[in-house]
């Protein structure tokens, strides 16, 4: 049966950089970032991207590409059956994120909607519309059904194609924002806030967000680079792609930052700094650049947002499809509008989790916390705080002791024949064998603590 694949090298490297750049670079990296001290988290982060989080990149690809197989199968392709559940984990956190993923994409479309209308009055009925399940609903199906439909067309017609259309769109709407943005009074202090780092704010509480972030932004940690790393031909070579991948998403929040915090400054809002900050802040700015700059300027920014979002949730729906395909030779059009049915009904309780059902509204209280989280919260903390990197600790330890160093440069070496002997390979090997595990293995326990258990 004919898998698909990626047509061409710059196809699989904007599809993999469009799975990575998504709500998590426009949407929670500048409230992660205000949350954690400014500078001091974009530091950390970005110190986590390069020498943590690459060398899983490069495995996740090697891994896809030498087995040619879906999250899970891959695992058993390469004769592991006992480690397949790596991928059975990431693919049940691929399937808990994109259901939640899912509803706030709805509220993005909702927003481009109200833009465009020019209501900008609904910043500080935020509550209130995220309550309208009804309309949140329908917003979130729409979303979906062009996720599925993407999807349903196949890698080099459905995915590949989508991303050469909307990734150049997304850059050339970030580069018009950001020139906007330094033009506005005060941009400036926003700019300072964002680049000069206050280190007391570093505690452990932000440096495991900073790595749940710098998982969650590169797609990592749940087979999603497996899958893909499985639809591209041995002349591709890994490390340069991984590289562009990851210059890609790591830029494109950087750059989202530089639109964001002048924004938020220029407008003289005091920043909660929460999920709430582009929902409940940006109309507001829109609004004070009169109505008609605020329509183009407002509709283009949540435009920008779905665009990035929609990449996203191709690939997060890509993973389980590609896993039914593979295994079960279910039909490829067939499985993916199961699943996205399947993944729509699971995003409901994060739909009704914002206020409206108090059940999911106050959903769980972990030990050592007072205050009680909500059912979409939850998830999160589950899918992109625990799983992600727990997913990469486990494929560091499976490539360098289970598969073995040998093998990944082997596979490497097809698409780049002076790998072998390099100082990247060195690297590479040293960083997945020691300083992966460790310090993903300890920063995960005590996150894992500190955040369940209050410790
Ligand atoms: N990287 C995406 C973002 O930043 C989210 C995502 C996570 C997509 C995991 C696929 C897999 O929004």
């Amino acid at each position: 049966m004919n898998r698909g694949s990626f047509n061409t090298r710059l196809g699989f490297i904007l599809a993999a950089s469009g799975s990575a750049v998504g709500l998590g670079n426009i949407w929670k990296f500048p409230f992660e970032v205000s949350n954690g001290g400014g500078a001091a988290f974009l530091i950390m982060y970005l110190m986590f991207c390069f020498i943590l989080c690459f060398p899983v990149i490069v495995s996740e690809i090697a891994i896809g590409r030498n087995t040619k197989k879906n999250a899970i199968g891959a695992f058993e392709k390469m004769g592991k059956r006992n480690w397949n559940f790596i991928g059975k984990m990431g693919v049940l956190c691929g399937v808990l994120i994109l259901s939640f993923y899912t509803i706030v994409a709805g509220w993005v479309l909702g927003y481009v909607v109200e833009m465009v209308s020019g209501n900008f009055s609904i910043a500080d009925n935020f509550g209130v519309y995220v309550n309208d399940t009804g309309n949140v609903l329908l917003y979130s199906v729409l979303f979906m059904i062009t996720t599925a439909f993407i999807v349903s067309k196949g890698v080099e017609e459905g995915i590949e194609k989508a991303a050469k259309i909307l990734m150049p769109s997304l850059i050339i709407i970030i580069i018009i924002l950001i020139v906007y943005a330094l033009t506005l009074p005060n941009s400036i202090d926003g700019i300072i806030f964002y680049l000069v780092p206050d280190f007391s704010q570093i505690n452990l509480t932000v440096a495991g967000n900073a790595l749940g972030q710098a998982f969650f932004s590169l797609s990592l940690g749940m087979g999603m680079l497996i899958t893909y790393g499985s639809y591209i031909d041995e002349k591709n070579n890994i490390i340069n792609s991984a590289a562009l991948i990851t210059l890609t998403d790591v830029g494109i929040a950087f750059l989202a930052g530089l639109i964001i915090f002048p924004f938020v400054f220029s407008s003289g809002i005091e920043t909660q700094g929460g999920p709430g900050l582009i929902f409940q802040v940006f109309p507001k700015i829109f609004e004070d650049l009169g109505p008609l700059t605020g329509t183009v300027i407002g509709s283009t920014f949540f435009i920008l947002l779905s665009f990035a979002a929609i990449t996203s949730t191709v690939s997060l729906l890509e993973v389980p499809v590609s896993y039914l395909v593979d295994e079960y030779k279910v039909e490829r059009k067939f499985s993916v509008w199961i699943v996205a049915f399947i993944i729509l009904l699971i995003g409901i309780p994060s739909a009704l989790s914002q206020g409206k059902v108090a059940y999911f509204s106050e959903f769980i209280t972990y030990f050592g916390h007072d205050k009680p989280i909500d059912f979409m919260q939850f998830i999160i903390d589950v899918s992109n705080d625990t799983l992600l990197p727990f997913g990469g600790f486990l494929i560091t330890i499976y490539v360098s002791f289970v598969w073995k160093k040998r093998n990944l440069s082997d596979e490497i070496s097809k698409g780049n024949p002076s790998y072998k002997g390099s100082l990247v390979e060195k690297y590479i090997n040293f960083s997945i064998t020691y300083i992966c595990p460790l310090i993903l293995g300890s920063i995960f326990i005590l996150t894992f603590l500190n955040k369940f258990f209050g410790i």
